[in-house]
């Protein structure tokens, strides 16, 4: 309908707002895309800050990892309220992701997802994102890198999904848009995944 498609475009566009990077640029006037991993998100704002001022380093990086995880949800929240169904819910979701990840204020380039889709996960998916978050702060305790632990997340909530909800998603019967946000932030974790691999991967600090 209309109104679907209304919300689909709020959802890819309030999605491509890169907060990460106009946080760092307006408050700090550094630019998050050209220093660190060069990605837009919480990690890599904390990373490139942290070096010139700590505090605000900190303070930067809560609002973006808050801002980034909110920005779907703002829509979510909205169509739940119109009554929109599990579907048109789910396609929001991946809608909020996608504009996170493939920035029309960037150029279709973008953030990782990590943020973003822990948000509409949270919102959609509680059980299962809680325990992906569980999983989460336990790797990058141990591990303390940020890239690592968004993956053994990513795990954590695809294996949740499947042993809580074997038939598919609770309203739509198939785990589709779960597999979709998943594939979409390792996708944009391969250039992480290379340096994993060759013991490249630098931590937050
Ligand atoms: O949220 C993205 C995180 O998993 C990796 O970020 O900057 O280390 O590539 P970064």
């Amino acid at each position: 309908s209309n109104l679907n498609i209304q919300l689909y475009l709020a959802a890819y566009l309030i999605g491509s707002i890169p907060f990460g990077y106009l946080l760092a640029k307006n408050f700090a006037g550094v630019d998050v895309k050209q220093e660190g991993s060069g990605n837009i998100g919480a990690t890599n704002v904390l990373r490139v800050l942290k070096q010139r001022d700590p505090a605000l380093a900190k303070k930067l990086g809560a609002a973006t990892l808050f801002l980034d995880a909110i920005k779907g949800v703002v829509i979510l929240l909205i169509a739940k309220m119109l009554g929109a169904s599990p579907s048109t819910l789910w396609t929001i979701a991946v809608l909020a992701v996608w504009g996170h990840c493939f920035s029309i204020f960037l150029g279709f380039d973008g953030g990782k997802g990590v943020a973003t889709g822990f948000g509409v996960l949270l919102f959609l998916l509680p059980i299962p994102t809680l325990i992906a978050l569980a999983a989460w702060a336990v790797a990058a305790k141990t591990l303390k890198i940020s890239s690592l632990s968004s993956l053994i997340a990513l795990a954590a909530l695809m294996i949740a999904s499947y042993l809580l909800y074997p038939e598919g998603v609770p309203g739509i019967g198939t785990h589709a848009p779960v597999w979709i946000i998943a594939l979409t932030v390792l996708y944009k974790h391969i250039p992480n995944l290379i340096r994993l691999f060759n013991k490249e991967e630098a931590p937050v600090a």
